[in-house]
């Protein structure tokens, strides 16, 4: 196909409901987000039965804005994306069907995108094109996974977290340390502010060269340095323990402490990747590449080993409907479409 190709690409995996405009992979002419933090902070975390109704809510506005800020119109669309994997089930199933309903309409061909792998290929939105073979850290509040990846379509999954995502770690954590959802722009903000060599948090790195992750480890470490080990004799001598006990300081302490930890694992694995794939570009991606002590790391890290790094901005690297509609052109490219009988998957097999 050498025509230019349209594609209207719709993403509502977790809880931002988002709808944008892409021609060949990476001219993004429109990128709406309905994000539906505010609804999920007062319970500290995504909601699922909530987040599918605001997705319904949202989806049509989405759409018609996507579509009125590129420009163009339906008539202009060669082919319609959505991400059908992995995510909250409720959520995949309003963006799907809303595409599967488009796609009928304008009878134009259904792309089905998977959503980590998209997070893969963000960086080359209004970009370069990526350099492969890579190596691809993404780690967001649903996922941490490593790939490998020789095009945008070829991935081979390296290592994944084998409990809690990343950004659910410093989801928690903030909770643990009474800090605003989401936690991870509040704890990298008080990381700032704060001595990361106050407390020396576990660096997981489990067996050998695994590059799988494990943060609940971590998370139970700072609830025991926050309240106590439970069961414990506490020395009377000792400050007493909780939250209420902590000032100001000492949460920024603590928060740069966990970050210092987290990045140093993050970092560790990336470098291990990066060698055992013999990879010319590291990737970032997902929420927590929003992360301003990680990019640094992955900075250092890139100068270290003479690769470039490709981290996208800030738009990017969190949920968006753009990385769909740019890896499905590619998808598109290489015939696979997919029929409207297609269904929505909470989570992938390795
Ligand atoms: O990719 P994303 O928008 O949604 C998921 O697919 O989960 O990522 C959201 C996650 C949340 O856990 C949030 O706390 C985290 O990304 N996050 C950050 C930062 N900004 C967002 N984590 C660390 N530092 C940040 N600056
Ligand atoms: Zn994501």
């Amino acid at each position: 196909m050498t025509e230019p190709s349209t594609i209207l690409a719709l993403e509502s995996s977790c809880d931002e409901t988002a709808c944008a405009v892409v021609v060949d992979g990476r001219d993004v002419r429109s990128s709406v987000v309905a994000s539906q933090i505010e609804m999920h902070a007062r319970y500290g975390g995504v909601v699922p039965e909530l987040a599918s109704r605001a997705h319904l809510e949202a989806v049509n506005t989405v759409i018609e804005q996507a579509l009125a800020q590129s420009g163009m119109h339906f008539g202009d669309v060669d082919a319609v994306a959505a991400t059908s994997e992995p995510g909250l089930i409720g959520s995949l199933l309003t963006g799907l069907t809303a595409a599967k309903t488009l796609a009928w309409t304008l009878d134009v061909p259904l792309v089905a995108v998977n959503h980590v792998h998209a997070h893969v290929y963000a960086p080359a939105l209004d970009d370069q094109p990526i350099d492969y073979p890579a190596a691809a850290l993404i780690c967001s509040g649903g996922h941490t996974a490593m790939y490998h990846v020789r095009g945008p379509m070829d991935l081979t999954l390296l290592g994944s977290t084998r409990d809690d995502a990343a950004g659910e770690a410093y989801d928690k954590v903030a909770s643990i340390l009474a800090l605003p959802y989401p936690g991870g722009p509040a704890i990298d903000r008080a990381a700032q502010r704060g001595n990361a060599q106050t407390v020396d948090f576990p660096r997981t790195l489990l067996k050998g060269q695994s590059l799988d992750f494990s943060f609940s480890g971590i998370k139970t470490a700072v609830l025991y340095h926050v309240n106590g080990v439970p069961g414990a004799v506490r020395d009377q001598s000792a400050r007493p323990r909780g939250i209420e006990n902590l000032s100001e300081q000492d949460v920024c302490d603590i928060a740069a402490s966990f970050q210092a930890a987290v990045v140093d694992v993050l970092r560790i694995k990336l470098r291990r990747a990066a060698t055992a794939t013999g990879a010319r570009t590291l990737i970032l991606g997902g929420g927590v590449a929003a992360n301003s002590a990680l990019r640094a790391a992955a900075t250092q890290l890139a100068d270290d080993l003479g690769l470039t790094l490709r981290m996208p901005p800030l738009k990017y690297c969190l949920d968006n409907a753009a990385m769909i509609g740019g890896l499905a052109f590619h998808l598109l490219r290489a015939g696979k479409t997919c029929g409207l009988d297609i269904e929505a998957r909470a989570t992938v097999r390795r």
